[in-house]
């Protein structure tokens, strides 16, 4: 395994593989990995011959009062996972590699970007496309793995990608949850133990919802009132949004039909952790 740290040789070493045919599966990442992170890698591992991870924690897409000095980092656990997991190479550039001084180019995503997280983390997905975006030009994958953790960074991902005409194929795969239903995030760390066991109550909110609508409610109203009683039983728990969302439209639906997609925002303390379930009426 190889850890690259420059543009330059990231992209020549590319272009040797891309020459010789071979397919470059790409896994973009904030470091801190988890069993969410690796399941894209094992994913990336079986379809393609060259597995590129990334690891930078992109300051374009923190807003001001974010969590970016206190992000956890790890480059040694990261690389062994890495290694461990049969990645031929990581990219870890540093800060000025990718936005050297004077940088001024960052790309505008339409009002996808203006709801659900991106209605409270404003630049958020501009800073996300913009990485997203160089990455992909620095590395010219084959296939790059998301998961649906972010369902809503998936989806505009999957919207650049053919708005912008990129010659590659996004995959997203599943959430991997812990024990208890929550899901893995880097962020978990964060949460003391009254809050980590409170955490637990987003994953069984959704699953209500997905009862309450099986059972035949069609309510948005009435499904999001249902989860935010359930939710606020914990005492460290504090809504930011519920919504109900029509994946085809890009918008909050009132009447549930068809496939929509659940997604919540809520802070445990000053962490704020996000998760969400696709579920068919
Ligand atoms: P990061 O939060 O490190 O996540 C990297 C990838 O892992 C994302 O595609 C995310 O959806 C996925 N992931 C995180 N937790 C997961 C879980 N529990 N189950 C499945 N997948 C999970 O997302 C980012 O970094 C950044 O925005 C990035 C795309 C790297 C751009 O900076």
């Amino acid at each position: 395994m190889k850890l690259v740290r420059s543009i330059k040789e990231m992209a020549a070493l590319s272009k040797k593989y891309k020459g010789r045919g071979e397919a470059i599966g790409f896994v973009p990442t904030m470091g801190a990995l988890h069993k969410g992170h690796i399941s894209l890698i094992c994913r990336a591992r079986k379809e393609c011959k060259i597995v590129v991870v990334s690891i930078f924690v992109n300051p374009a897409q923190f807003g001001p009062k974010d969590d970016l000095k206190r992000y956890p980092r790890n480059l040694g656990a990261d690389t062994n996972i890495c290694r461990r997991e049969g990645v031929d190479i990581i990219f870890s550039p540093n800060r000025e590699e990718i936005y050297p001084k004077n940088y001024k180019t960052y790309l505008a995503i339409d009002d996808l970007g203006r709801v659900l997280c991106g209605k409270f983390r404003s630049g958020h997905f501009r800073g996300v496309a913009t990485i997203v975006t160089k990455l992909f030009n620095i590395i010219s994958p084959d296939f790059a793995y998301f998961g649906q953790k972010d369902a809503q960074q998936a989806i505009i991902i999957k919207k650049l990608v053919r708005d912008l005409n990129m010659p590659l194929e996004v995959k997203v795969l599943p959430i991997v949850r812990e024990r208890d239903g929550l899901a893995m995030s880097s962020r978990n760390t964060y949460l003391n133990r009254e809050q980590r066991e409170d955490a637990a109550v987003l994953y069984q909110a959704l699953r209500m919802a997905g009862v309450l609508i099986k059972k035949g409610s069609r309510s948005s109203k009435e499904i999001i009132r249902r989860m935010r009683l359930m939710i606020l039983k914990k005492k460290s728990a504090r809504i930011q949004y519920i919504s109900v969302f029509d994946l085809k439209e890009f918008k909050p639906v009132k009447r549930i039909k068809g496939k929509i997609l659940i997604a919540l925002a809520v802070f445990f303390g000053k962490t704020r952790l996000i998760d969400n379930m696709i579920i068919k009426a």
